[in-house]
């Protein structure tokens, strides 16, 4: 039986982090387990960044941006004598399991000090929604929000002077921040990996809804895909309207988390808790269809992202 529970976040901060570690915090300390927190990801096992907490560490967080006990990015965390390193100081607190928080390299991490004797449970916390095993990952809603909020600010400006604006949202290699956003805020053409269309195809489709009537043009855009600014030169050169780029940036990972996501956090915290007092290890939490879910973290990396590109009738340009 466990008696000792870490806690720590990793990747990406996502809005909702927050409201999940207290739900975790809450449901470990209310079922008698000690509950720890672990600083700035897995690099604070490493450094020894732990420290048990009581309920009040958790107050006044719910509706917090960010995470309160910090995050990082740990590559070396892949090699197996980090691992090994991580086992053995944890081992030193007594700490027998632990809840991460976090995306796909939360889960690897994850999976590796299940293997190594940790129970482990892994949740999706991300603004990316790029773990294929949940619905909605924590984080995501919020961002998809404030990505709305600047667009329709955008419109504003966009409209009044007539111009063809190509907004770049984040999500990594996902599209979802890009097609929710798309369909809410009534973007012309939205643009994922999953869903390209080419150079030509575009400046078609903006020529022809220009000659539509058209006085201005949101173009919605994935990161990573191309230089936003270049594509904005091309379309101002070749369709004739004046363009302007915008990437938003890291503003997409900030702010209070909706209530969605405090909620889904709040629901996804306490299963984790649930399940390693089952004695469950070495598998993720999710929701799917509103319904609480549990699968092995192998299972869940293996799954191909979700395509949520029906979502968006822009057929006609996919290739
Ligand atoms: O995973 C969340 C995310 O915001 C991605 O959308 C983005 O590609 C990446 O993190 C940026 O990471 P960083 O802030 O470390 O540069």
């Amino acid at each position: 039986m466990i008696k000792r529970v870490g806690v720590l976040t990793s990747g990406g901060d996502a809005p909702g982090m927050n409201a999940c570690l207290r739900a975790i915090i809450r449901a470990g300390l209310t079922q008698g387990l000690k509950m720890y927190v672990i600083y700035n990801g897995y690099r604070g096992i490493l450094e020894r960044k732990i420290e048990e907490v009581n309920r009040s560490f958790v107050s006044e967080i719910i509706n917090r941006g960010g995470t309160k006990i910090g995050t990082a990015r740990l590559v070396e965390f892949e090699k197996e004598e980090v691992q090994d390193e991580a086992v053995a100081i944890l081992h030193e607190y007594q700490i027998d399991a632990l809840v991460t928080i976090g995306g796909d390299g939360t889960y690897k991490g994850a999976l590796a000090l299940s293997r190594k004797g940790i129970n482990c449970i892994a949740v999706p916390g991300t603004i990316d929604n790029d773990v294929a095993s949940t619905d909605f990952t924590i984080g995501f809603d919020t961002a998809l929000n404030t990505i709305v909020e600047c667009v329709d600010k955008l419109r504003d400006t966009s409209s009044s002077h007539q111009r063809c604006s190509v907004i770049e949202v984040m999500g990594r290699y996902c599209g979802d921040l890009a097609i929710y956003a798309g369909i809410a805020c009534g973007a012309e053409i939205v643009i994922t990996r999953d869903h390209m269309i080419t150079k030509d195809e575009l400046k078609t489709s903006i020529r022809k809804q220009i000659n539509e009537g058209k006085h201005h043009i949101m173009v919605i855009i994935t990161e990573k895909l191309c230089d936003v600014k270049d594509l904005a030169r091309e379309i101002e050169r070749d369709c004739g309207i004046e363009t302007r780029s915008e990437v938003l940036g890291r503003i997409q990972r900030g702010g209070t988390p909706s209530a969605q996501d405090r909620v889904r956090a709040a629901r996804l915290g306490v299963f984790a808790v649930d399940l390693l007092l089952e004695g469950k290890s070495g598998m993720c939490v999710g929701c799917v269809w509103s319904k609480l879910t549990a699968i092995p973290i192998e299972e869940a990396l293996k799954m191909k992202n979700k395509d949520n590109g029906f979502l968006i009738r822009v057929s006609s340009l996919i290739k």
